[in-house]
């Protein structure tokens, strides 16, 4: 894969923003000001025109601006030395559009057009505090930017999970028999097989760098990911043992009780569950670490860093710590940071780096590097 150098992002009513447009650096971008100021949901917007998610929210009118129907993201990316233009429009109640060079594509995901990226914003520590399906929708995201041949084993699984558990509802009710349940069983077993171990090779890949650099970051005592599975099926058939097994419980229950769709991702510090029993702060740390750790598999897999989106990290970490993760930025792909405070950045960092103001109030002036129009 080509490295993708994200030039520039436009945006069109979107949360705060009327009208902006921002032209970042290769290297470090550095988008500065005061709090409410759209730091964050400029990271957001970023975040969105390369994943076709947001990492903030899943309800679509929070991303529009207030009082208007619809709001774009432009983003134009350059990678060996073609230009692309991504344009995604969100008008909530009506299906996302996202078009490259003016043609309408399905996907943002699938695109060579947008580059892979590591997103931090303080909502992300949801991954280490909330519910497992958040960590499992990540780690699948994680697998498939890895392997894109492996990018839709989740869809699958969860197309054949549907049609299980229609069918097991409807034993259930009585409306249907059992004689069509065990080729159902038999599809899903196949796509958990293939769910499972994508995630299991990806955790165990993960494994050495998240040691590596939580330490870095400052995290004392060994941090360790563990994807948790109930299933020990070697192959698909005795997945569909397994399976049966649990078929009982699940006509009782009236849906599917066993399978990938109930493993976790589980974060440990020092042998504990950091979702548990970390402090606000090493949850942090440990989500920063995983983020680099992705960003180290991914670059030593697809032969091209991701853009890394680390909002907000640099208030919390002490002055060598900030120092070693800025010059880490520096050394390796593009990334775009956020301050409220430009002083907590190290001073010796300055070379190649690129600082945008982001003003405070409805009408931004002409920047040096960022041209915002009215
Ligand atoms: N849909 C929306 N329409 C209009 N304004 C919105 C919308 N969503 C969020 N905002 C506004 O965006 C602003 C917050 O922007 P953002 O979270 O990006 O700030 P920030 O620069 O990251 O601040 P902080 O430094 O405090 O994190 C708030 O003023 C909020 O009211
Ligand atoms: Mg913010």
């Amino acid at each position: 894969m080509a490295d993708v150098l994200v030039e520039r992002i436009e945006l069109r009513d979107y949360r705060s923003y009327e009208r902006a447009e921002c032209t970042l650096g290769p290297s470090v971008t550095v988008l500065h000001g005061a709090n409410g100021s759209g730091k964050t949901n400029l990271l957001e917007a970023l975040g969105l025109a390369c994943t076709g998610r947001s990492a903030r929210t899943r309800d679509e009118r929070e991303l529009v601006r207030v009082g208007t129907k619809s709001a774009a993201v432009m983003l134009t990316t350059t990678a060996a030395g073609a230009t692309n233009r991504i344009t995604v429009t969100i008008t909530p109640g009506s299906q996302r559009v996202t078009r490259v060079n003016g043609s309408r594509v399905e996907q943002v995901q699938a695109l060579e057009a947008r580059p892979l990226v590591c997103l931090f914003i303080p909502d992300r520590l949801a991954l280490v505090k909330g519910a497992p399906a958040g960590r499992r929708a990540h780690l699948d995201a994680v697998v498939g930017a890895l392997w894109p041949s492996r990018r839709s084993d989740r869809g699958s699984y969860a197309r054949a999970l549907t049609q299980r558990n229609a069918l097991v509802a409807s034993i259930r009710a009585g409306r249907a028999g059992r004689d069509t349940l065990a080729a159902w069983n038999r599809e899903l077993a196949t796509h958990a097989i293939r769910l499972r171990d994508g995630r299991a090779e990806a955790t165990e890949v993960l494994s050495a760098p998240l040691a590596s650099r939580s330490l870095e970051l400052g995290l004392e005592g060994d941090v360790g990911l563990q994807y948790r599975t109930q299933s020990q099926a070697d192959d698909a058939d005795e997945f569909t043992r397994e399976l049966e097994q649990y078929t009982p419980r699940d006509l009782e229950r009236g849906f599917s009780t066993y399978g990938p769709h109930r493993d976790d991702l589980v974060l440990r510090h020092r042998g504990r569950s950091l979702r548990k029993y970390g402090s606000q702060g090493q949850q942090r740390i440990a989500l920063l670490a995983l983020l680099f750790a992705e960003r180290d598999i991914l670059a030593a897999a697809r032969g091209t860093a991701p853009l890394m989106l680390l909002d907000d990290v640099f208030s919390e970490l002490d002055r060598n710590r900030r120092e070693r993760l800025l010059t880490e930025l520096s050394s390796a792909g593009q990334s775009v940071i956020t301050t409220t405070d430009l002083a907590d950045l190290p001073a010796s960092s300055d070379a190649g780096m690129v600082s945008i103001e982001i003003p405070s109030g409805v009408t931004p002036p002409a920047h040096a590097t960022a041209e915002w129009a009215a």
